[in-house]
């Protein structure tokens, strides 16, 4: 059984794709519906319209490590994303809850978006994204506290129920402390998806000497394999200091369910994929959950609760 339950919805299967990954379009959105994962993601909207920024924009690192990004948040604005959420089939046959990304450019962006949600009152779930790293000018909300803390107390009663918050990678014990005691000040936060991209990184091609993507000089956030053992320990950090609960959804470095295993081991409640998606397509998720369900046969499990979190230290 690899059912979970977030934010009050349940997940048929615990996979679903990471926000920006095959998400910004209807048609994407539809891939996803169709496909074995548990439940999809929008793609992190602003309050208007973005075409992002110059391409190449997305690039595979060579031998099948990961990626690196700085797409610029194109999106189609939220009302785009609201009104798929109103006429999504939230009684659709494979039982798919929805969850919907904000990552307005300024707090007064999220605070107007987080009404019209909030005035919708649909079933979907809110996942406000404060590790956007691609946008110049616009600093990480997840990397300042105090701006972080001030966010979510206008928010918080905007949204009025439970929703979650995606969090850049963290790198030292002290921001885990700090983070989590805010989060833990808020009831409807029940959960964070860690992490976002590693953000701004450089990848060079060695014969042509050139970046691989156009915008920021080359810069962007880094994805897939090689980002895993940050993506473990930030989700192992918050599920050991938030409070009873609250969850974390894991997300970085998935290629296949070897991954999503030793995510659950640090304590996730849902796994997303982002780069192995864009590299592989929908299918992804078929493949990912055979070969968890192959894996958990072989280590006698047959729950994801009989293991989650439940990583052994020396
Ligand atoms: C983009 C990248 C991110 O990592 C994110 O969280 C939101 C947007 C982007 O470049 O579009």
């Amino acid at each position: 059984d690899l059912s979970t339950t977030i934010a009050g919805v349940k997940l048929p299967n615990l996979l679903l794709n990471a926000s920006g990954v095959n998400c910004r379009f209807e048609n994407e959105l539809q891939q996803l519906v169709e496909s074995k994962s548990g439940s999809l993601i929008t793609k992190s909207a602003t309050l208007n319209s973005r075409e992002g920024n110059p391409e190449p924009r997305y690039a595979p690192l060579a031998g099948s490590i990961g990626s690196i990004n700085s797409m610029g948040l194109p999106n189609q604005g939220y009302e785009y994303y609201l009104n798929y959420a109103k006429n999504f089939d939230y009684n659709n046959t494979a039982g798919k809850p929805l969850f919907i990304s904000l990552a307005g450019l300024s707090l007064a962006e999220n605070k107007t978006m987080c009404e019209a949600f909030r005035d919708a009152n649909l079933p979907c779930v809110l996942e406000v994204n404060f590790s956007c790293p691609n946008v110049p000018g616009k600093p990480q909300v997840g990397y300042d506290m105090e701006a972080m803390e001030q966010a979510l107390q206008v928010l918080d009663p905007i949204i009025g129920r439970p929703f979650g918050i995606k969090l850049p990678p963290y790198f030292d014990i002290a921001h885990f402390d700090q983070a989590a005691a805010i989060f833990n000040k808020f009831d409807n936060v029940v959960f964070v998806t860690c992490i976002n991209s590693v953000g701004n990184g450089l990848a060079i091609d060695l014969d042509s000497e050139t970046a691989l993507i156009k915008p920021k000089d080359g810069f962007g956030g880094l994805g897939g394999l090689l980002v895993l053992p940050t993506a473990l320990a930030n989700v192992n950090a918050f599920y050991r200091r938030l409070k009873p609960g609250k969850q974390v959804i894991g997300c970085g470095g998935v290629t296949s369910g070897k991954e999503v295993f030793l995510h659950i081991l640090a304590g996730a409640s849902a796994v997303e994929i982002g780069t192995q998606l864009m590299e592989e397509g929908t299918g992804v998720f078929e493949r990912v959950q055979k070969e968890l369900v192959e894996l958990m046969t072989a280590k006698g499990y047959k729950s994801v609760e009989e293991f989650r979190g439940k990583v052994k230290t020396l």
